[in-house]
């Protein structure tokens, strides 16, 4: 069993264990790439200020995210084709969140669906919508959100158009994947991967196939997608939505200011700060970047949570002091997935607490709740 100390560990057991079509797909951004890798690279020089001698006995990580109790501000972005890097993926995710305490979120992308997934936790997960030019679908996609108890829904609104990833091409990735030689040759290599995805049925986009009308099967799906994601999307459709799902609403991939504006008066009850983990715009500003100006924008007007880059707890921690009051990973967590599946994700959010926990003892502080920009050194974040 390999030592697992960092999400970089996990990163390169996955891509030893991940066919290297569904790999890259989870490890790559849009064309340059810069957006994702200033994602990250932009939490580097916030620097922290460090306190001595002062209480930093009985530390709490317990907090809220839309009035829902978490153990650490921290949730399991939405991730479609998840039940690739790992056979039932989302299904291990989600048990992995729900032991843990913190939110899963599914994707109306995911390859478990809603139903698959309530089957198989006992608490409520938070499902992600796009909006799709069948509304019948998406009210019925709603219905069986609701149904299966979800207890927060995430509409996403920054992907009407897809950014390309160079890699995705390249390797052939597409609904059903081109099973090149190449492909077949490199699946071949990953005997654990096969063997779990021979052991499951869940292999097709288990939201969408057979529910939306005329998708029977993975061809069909495919020319389906690739013409309902509905270009005249505003937000007139998220008050649509909004009243269709009547509870908890968070609009996800808001990354200027305006935009959060309009999203305080969607009366939505969260926004995230998202670029989508820099597959749609190259070049737009990294989520750290965004979030001072956004959080400063809208103050307490609305919950300002944001993804993006995040790989340590110390990250964690330096998106809470600039505003943020709750943060959600993706990549880390499909790492911990593809390399050792649930035990992965528990294994990725126990490494999140314990640098995050001892993150705020050096910072002398004992409530995760109380983390503001006092614990930044000033000049060194974007304001
Ligand atoms: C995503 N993301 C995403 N977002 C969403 O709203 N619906 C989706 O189906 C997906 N699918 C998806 C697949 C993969 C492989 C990745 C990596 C990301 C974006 C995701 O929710 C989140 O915004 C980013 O992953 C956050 O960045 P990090 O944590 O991956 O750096």
């Amino acid at each position: 069993m390999p030592i697992i100390t960092t999400i970089e560990d996990l990163r390169v057991l996955a891509q030893r264990r991940v066919p290297r079509m569904f790999y890259d797909y989870a490890d790559s951004g849009s064309w340059t790439e810069s957006t994702y890798r200033a994602n990250s690279s932009e939490f580097a020089p916030i620097k922290f200020r460090q306190r001595v001698a002062v209480d930093m006995s009985n530390r709490t990580l317990a907090s809220t995210m839309v009035g829902q109790e978490v153990a650490m501000p921290v949730a399991l972005a939405p991730t479609g084709l998840t039940g690739m890097q790992h056979a039932d993926g989302e299904i291990l995710a989600a048990r992995a969140a729900e032991r843990f305490g913190v939110p899963f979120t599914l994707s109306t992308m995911s390859i478990c669906s809603i139903e698959d997934v309530a089957a198989h936790t006992t608490k409520p997960f938070w499902f992600q919508l796009y909006v799709m030019k069948d509304r019948d679908f998406i009210a019925r996609l709603i219905e069986r959100a609701r149904a299966a108890n979800c207890s927060a829904l995430v509409l996403t609104l920054d992907l009407q158009v897809l950014g390309q990833r160079h890699k995705d091409v390249r390797n052939g990735l597409s609904a059903p994947p081109r099973l090149t030689l190449p492909n077949i040759v490199n699946m071949a290599t990953k005997p654990r991967w096969c063997l779990g995805m021979l052991g499951t049925k869940r292999r097709y986009f288990g939201n969408i196939v057979g529910h939306a009308p005329k998708v029977a099967d993975m061809s069909s799906l495919s020319s389906w997608t690739a013409q309902q994601f509905d270009l005249t999307l505003s937000w007139k459709d998220v008050e649509w939505v909004k009243q269709r799902w009547g509870g908890k609403l968070i609009i996800k991939g808001i990354l200027d200011a305006e935009d959060a504006r309009l999203a305080v008066a969607s009366g939505a009850d969260a926004l995230i700060v998202s670029n989508h983990g820099g597959r749609q715009l190259d070049g737009a500003q990294s989520s750290i970047a965004a979030l001072p100006a956004i959080a400063d924008a809208v103050g307490s007007d609305i919950e300002v949570h944001m993804d993006g880059g995040i790989r340590s707890g110390q990250d964690v921690i330096k998106a809470l002091a600039l505003g943020a009051k709750g943060v959600y990973i993706g990549r880390p967590f499909l790492y911990g997935l593809g390399a050792l599946g649930e035990a992965g994700v528990t294994r990725c959010l126990e490494i999140i607490r314990t640098e995050l926990d001892l993150t705020m003892a050096f910072c002398g502080l004992r409530d995760v709740r109380k983390v503001d920009r006092s614990i930044l050194l000033p000049g060194s974040y974007p304001v």
